[in-house]
């Protein structure tokens, strides 16, 4: 048996635990119908999706207080500017853009992933390079910021990685989703380093299922929702998608049946998740997820196939370091949410027709990961 063999399976031995059954309480929203009508509405009388580059979803919501946009960069994986600066012209572009914008974002959100292997000088050029942007700013963790050092640099700079607050009469909470990954590595004797390098991969069969929200957090968002009236919007910014979308890469929280439980009772809520690096769409229970671009690179689809609900992105050209990539303009509202997807260099951000790509088919459906792992407590390192 190989190394990294032997390895997956002694995480998945550590990991997994029988006889928990799923509690798939899904159903067809409003808001689901709506969007499908509006996709085969489209379809059936031959228009073009003209319109979709701007606009990927138009959602019925109630009632921000007011009209406001606000901003998202993440996923810039800084290498220090000794090592390579192609990245960080793509940082430097985006916080122009955003500070520039007119009229003006009320806030940016930074989603993580800031670093690329977590050093205290890829952390501390972000911060220099985002400077430009001199509205408020709100970060949240991704993996590669975290695990070389377990996140004291990244607290230091940033503070706490989960955080709520209102605007406009929406709150908005901000969930860390990386720091509880299973200790695997104390017990090999990892270094600091190579325990990174483990989780800088995407391909997570070496690092395991390490997403999630853990039980912690779960309580404290129950705390903050409480006496939230359940119509009014709540905004949930968290590194992971908050569904299953594909675990071997991570694009998840293993606990998102649990999240999906304390959000049960509101009838509005949008998460807004980096880490995927692509345009994603997908509506579960009463909460809708919004894939975000990273500046860095663009991530493959999964190879089973994108949600239903996506109307995936265009094919990329390898060769053109700022295709594929970008930074979004959000809007709230005060009946729908606007996800605007800058990418630099493309006019059109999706594929224009089935025939243009084989993502344009449904998702695969398959058995759920989450159905085969036990109930997930989160553990703080
Ligand atoms: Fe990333
Ligand atoms: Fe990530």
């Amino acid at each position: 048996m190989s190394d990294l063999e032997r390895q997956r399976r002694e995480i998945a031995a550590a990991l997994q635990r029988p006889g928990v059954s799923p509690d798939p309480n899904l159903r067809l929203t409003r808001r689901m119908f709506f969007h499908k009508s509006c996709l085969f509405g489209a379809a059936t009388v031959g228009q073009t999706f003209a319109w979709w580059p701007l606009i990927n979803t138009i959602d019925v919501a109630y009632a921000a207080e007011e009209s406001f946009k606000f901003a998202w960069i993440s996923d810039t994986h800084l290498y220090p500017r000794s090592v390579n600066t192609r990245f960080v012209e793509k940082v430097v572009r985006a916080a122009k853009d955003v500070q520039s914008m007119s009229p003006p974002a009320d806030f940016l959100i930074f989603g993580g992933d800031i670093a690329q292997l977590g050093k205290p000088e890829e952390l501390e050029l972000g911060v220099e390079l985002l400077k430009e942007v001199k509205i408020k700013k709100v970060f949240i963790p991704g993996e590669h910021d975290w695990y070389l050092d377990m996140g004291k640099k990244w607290g230091q700079l940033f503070g706490q990685p989960n955080w709520t607050f209102d605007h406009k009469g929406v709150r908005f909470i901000g969930l860390d989703t990386v720091s509880r990954g299973p200790d695997y590595w104390t017990a090999r004797k990892m270094s600091p380093e190579e325990r990174m390098d483990h989780m800088a991969v995407l391909d997570g069969s070496v690092a395991g299922p390490w997403a999630g929200v853990g039980r912690d957090q779960l309580d404290w968002m129950e705390k903050i929702l409480a006496g939230w009236d359940p119509s009014r919007p709540i905004v949930i910014f968290s590194h992971n998608p908050l569904y299953e979308y594909y675990p071997p890469w991570n694009f998840w929280v293993r606990d998102w049946r649990e999240v999906q439980a304390v959000l049960k009772p509101f009838s509005n809520v949008t998460n807004i998740h980096g880490h995927v690096h692509q345009v994603l769409y997908n509506e579960i229970g009463n909460m809708r997820s919004i894939g975000m671009l990273a500046t860095s690179w663009p991530w493959p689809y999964a190879p089973e196939g994108v949600p239903k609900l996506t109307k995936p992105m265009i094919r990329v050209d390898p060769g053109d370091i700022y295709d594929g990539v970008g930074w979004e303009k959000l809007t709230m509202n005060r009946d729908k949410i606007e996800t605007e997807y800058v990418m630099w260099g493309r006019k059109e951000v999706f594929v224009q027709s089935a025939e243009d790509s084989s993502l344009s088919t449904p998702e695969v459906l398959r058995p759920r990961i989450a159905d085969q792992l036990g109930p997930y407590e989160g553990s703080k390192p």
